[in-house]
């Protein structure tokens, strides 16, 4: 249910995950590190998973490179358990890697501990799942809202972002619709919405268009290039669409393990 829990296998509840980021270990809670644009926003070196299974060491992740520069669309793709998942949750801080390097700008999320990967997470990043992951007894609005108070914007500043970043998505007028009075294309717009809310500067989308049809499809790619167009954020989403892969700046095609 929590917008900041692992995307397909929950890590924590995001109730855990407020309850332990109140004592961060070190001064990450500002966004005082601004990168120069040119610089990565994220840096993936070397990086590998493996987890046990039946006392027998499973290589998911097999040294991974890569790099996602400021302001881009940077897809994964590749086919069902090629580690896909395994590695968005890796760059979001939601898991670790068992060898190699993740450097969120200077932040070393290998290095670093669950209270700061969490703190820095609710401040810098969004995620968007397959299956919308809206609260259902919240509107459009209720929910957008929740992840600026999660995030702590202050409560004067809700009103206008909510509603900022419900036209962004082209919403205004479904606004106090619940997610089942709303379509599928709307409740996931609803989900970008919310996913951007705190000004992420990553925005993490685990096949965000597998559930809709290719108009719908085309919509959300649409609302991403706006985004990224206008709110200084990057994007990394996997897909399974060829016809979405088009508008990518970078394309990393994964198979077991490792990108080709
Ligand atoms: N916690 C875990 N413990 C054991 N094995 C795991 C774990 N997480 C993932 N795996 C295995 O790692 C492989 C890659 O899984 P992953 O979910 O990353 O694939 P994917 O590329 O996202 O696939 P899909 O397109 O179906 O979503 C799978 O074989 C899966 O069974
Ligand atoms: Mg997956």
């Amino acid at each position: 249910m929590g917008m900041w829990t692992a995307f397909k296998r929950k890590s924590k509840t995001s109730e855990e995950e407020i309850a332990a980021s109140n004592e961060p270990t070190l001064e990450i809670a500002h966004r005082s590190i601004t990168p120069q644009s040119s610089e990565p926003l994220l840096t993936v070196k070397g990086v590998e998973r493996t987890f046990q299974v039946g006392g027998q060491p499973l290589h998911v992740l097999k040294g991974i490179n890569m790099e996602l520069l400021p302001n881009q669309l940077v897809m994964l793709r590749g086919r069902s358990g090629s580690g896909k998942t395994t590695l968005l949750n890796m760059l979001g801080g939601l898991d670790q890697p068992s060898k190699g390097e993740i450097w969120f700008h200077s932040l070393p999320f290998h290095d670093l501990g669950d209270n700061d990967r969490t703190l820095t997470r609710r401040k810098e990043m969004g995620f968007i799942f397959q299956a919308f992951a809206l609260m259902p007894l919240l509107s459009a609005w209720e929910n957008v809202e929740l992840s600026l108070r999660m995030a702590g914007v202050p409560k004067g500043e809700w009103k206008q972002r909510v509603a900022h970043c419900l036209r962004l998505v082209g919403l205004e007028k479904r606004m106090h619709h619940r997610p089942f009075e709303l379509s599928g294309g709307e409740q996931q717009r609803v989900a970008i919405a919310k996913a951007i809310a705190h000004r992420p500067r990553l925005l993490l989308a685990d096949e965000p268009t597998a559930e809709l049809d290719s108009q719908m499809s085309a919509q959300i790619m649409a609302v991403f290039q706006n985004i990224i167009a206008t709110e200084q954020v990057t994007i990394c989403m996997t897909t399974h669409d060829p016809t979405i892969l088009e508008v990518a700046d970078h394309v990393y095609e994964m198979v077991d393990g490792k990108f080709v």
